[in-house]
């Protein structure tokens, strides 16, 4: 028997530049009945849309919630329910510091088929797109992604290993700074924001643990910008000498 559920592909749509889904995300947004997009996930995917395919906003990003995730968890269910094809697009990868897995967890409850499609996430993109790397064979070999703004008020992490990378952090960058001073990282040691990577207006603002802080509000560094710190932004330089695009 057929069965006359739809499916959802909760997809990761890159970081910025349209060009960085995968293969698959995009068969999918072409195929598919709905589409459900984030403020981060890039627009241009969109066109790549059926013409008669529903297009809807959800829109969350850093501040502005369009859809409450409830809604958004709901939307998809009944979408799916009532036999639709629901391609639900998230910036960079849908399991990075992104509700993906409420959306999973959710449909898995409502016994709605379901498939995670992986996204390159802004963490790695963004520093790569100006030349720095994650880790180097037998120099750096440790990276931890984090976030910068705990919803619970916890102090930020700073773990030790060789790179750090944290996500959502604009706003609270003096608290991170803290944390990453305390935890004994030397106050010499490089590191960058990065805004808008992989987008045509992305931007790097380099500094130390010592004047980052003062390099960002002079550059009136905003979200949406990833903050990297270790040894391996020297290489941006070495590379591209820090580009500006
Ligand atoms: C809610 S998180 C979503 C992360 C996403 N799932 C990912 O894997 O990239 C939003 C944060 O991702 C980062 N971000 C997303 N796109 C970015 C970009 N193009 N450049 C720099 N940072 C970005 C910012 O730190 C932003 O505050």
């Amino acid at each position: 028997m057929k069965n006359s559920a739809g499916k959802v592909y909760i997809i990761g749509a890159g970081p910025g530049n349209w060009e960085l889904i995968s293969v698959k995300g995009l068969r999918i947004i072409k195929t598919a009945d709905v589409v459900l997009y984030d403020f981060l996930a890039s627009k241009e995917l969109l066109r790549f849309a059926r013409k008669n395919a529903e297009l809807i906003c959800v829109g969350k990003s850093d501040g502005l919630h369009l859809f409450e995730q409830k809604k958004i968890n709901e939307l998809l269910f009944k979408k799916a329910k009532g036999g639709k094809i629901v391609a639900r697009l998230k910036g960079g990868d849908p399991f990075v510091f992104s509700r993906g897995i409420e959306e999973a967890l959710y449909l898995k409850k409502k016994g709605i088929d379901f498939e995670i499609v992986s996204g390159i996430t802004s963490a790695f993109a963004a520093p790569e797109s100006f030349g720095i790397p994650m880790t180097r064979k037998g120099k750096f070999s440790s990276v931890a992604v984090l976030t910068g703004r705990k919803s619970n008020g916890d102090k930020i992490d700073a773990p030790r290993c060789d790179t750090l990378i944290y996500l959502m952090v604009v706003a609270n960058i003096k608290n991170v700074l803290k944390a990453i001073k305390s935890s004994g990282r030397r106050i010499s040691t490089p590191c960058a924001f990065i805004e808008r990577g992989t987008t045509a207006r992305e931007r790097i603002v380099t500094g130390t643990l010592a004047d980052i802080e003062e390099k960002a509000r002079e550059h009136s560094v905003n979200a949406p910008a990833v903050f990297i710190v270790g040894e391996v932004v020297r290489y941006g330089k070495r590379i591209y000498g820090h580009k500006f695009k």
